[in-house]
């Protein structure tokens, strides 16, 4: 059994006990982040802390820890789970407004309560890198502050259910006829040899790989573009891809039942793909090419 933190002591997952009047659990009112973690080290962990904070300002949640305690704490627990058969680890990260009688309205002296607990991250199936995966489009019908990392998520676990039950991994969603988000990844395309996505908005997470992505891109020479994504653009994208803190780039080959560009993973996916993965603590240090036969 793998060992969580819950409101400040460390202990197996399945003995932790939630309240029934917390208010993370009767209204979804609270926040979360899910870090990555690759060899026992986190990846990218200040962004993930600061998006945290962002997000617990704007439900107006006073944060329980700074950054450092905040890293302290997660370090802690990767130590805790620390085991060789799974190197690499999710951590999810909830902060509710905590315990109180049930009433819509802030409690006044409620204290947050705080969760954290891991799962493995796998690396990406062979199927997938040589395949790609299947997406398929819903009309997106979330709340308007979507940029929140709220736990308030009925409308993406709908949205994924009926992916899944259409044979897709994920569902990525129109606003008006323009592309916002996956039900829980962002979405980047190739379109006219440029890499588009949606620009930060209400209506999109500002993902963390979202940004790591965009990021290496740019240091590879990719002509990189912020900017709206419809409908018939996301139709005929020559790549489409899927990036989230667990699913890393997933390469979409599939969309609504018909072939992204060529059918298979694309050759800008392949070199992010590399990058992103040459990014991660642990990563092998790439030898220097040697030049052909002895001197
Ligand atoms: N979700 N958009 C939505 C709606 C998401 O739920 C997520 C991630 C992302 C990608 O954000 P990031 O790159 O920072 O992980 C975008 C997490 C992984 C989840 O809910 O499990």
């Amino acid at each position: 059994m793998s060992i969580a933190y819950f409101n400040g002591d460390y202990l197996p997952l399945d003995q932790v006990r939630i309240s029934p009047l917390d208010r993370g659990f009767l209204f979804g009112d609270s926040v979360y982040e899910v870090i990555p973690s690759y060899a026992g080290e986190f990846f990218m962990l200040p962004a993930h802390l600061e998006r945290l904070d962002r997000s617990l300002a704007a439900i107006r949640i006073l944060s329980p820890f700074d950054a450092g305690q905040w890293t302290a704490l997660l370090e802690d627990l990767l130590a805790r789970n620390a085991d060789p058969a799974t190197p690499d680890l999710g951590v999810y990260l909830q902060v509710t407004r905590g315990v109180a009688p049930r009433d819509h309205a802030f409690p006044p002296d409620a204290r947050p309560t705080v969760l954290a607990m891991v799962s493995p991250i796998r690396p990406l199936p062979e199927a997938v890198r040589t395949e790609g995966v299947a997406a398929v489009t819903a009309e997106d019908r979330r709340w308007g502050h979507c940029d929140i990392k709220a736990t308030t998520l009925l409308a993406n676990v709908l949205n994924r259910q009926a992916a899944v039950e259409q044979g897709a991994v994920e569902a990525i969603l129109l606003r008006d006829g323009q592309l916002t988000e996956g039900a829980a990844s962002n979405v980047l395309v190739v379109l006219d040899g440029r890499l588009v996505t949606p620009p930060l908005a209400p209506s999109v997470l500002p993902g963390v790989t979202r940004s790591r992505v965009l990021d290496l891109a740019r240091e590879l020479g990719y002509p990189v573009e912020e900017c709206a994504v419809s409908e018939s653009e996301l139709a005929r994208a020559e790549e489409i891809w899927l990036t989230s803190s667990t699913r890393e780039i997933l390469p979409v080959t599939r969309l609504n039942d018909r072939v992204v560009g060529a059918g298979h993973p694309g050759p800008v996916w392949k070199a992010l793909h590399a990058a992103y993965q040459a990014a991660k603590p642990g990563a092998p240090v790439s030898e220097p090419m040697q030049s052909g036969g002895a001197a």
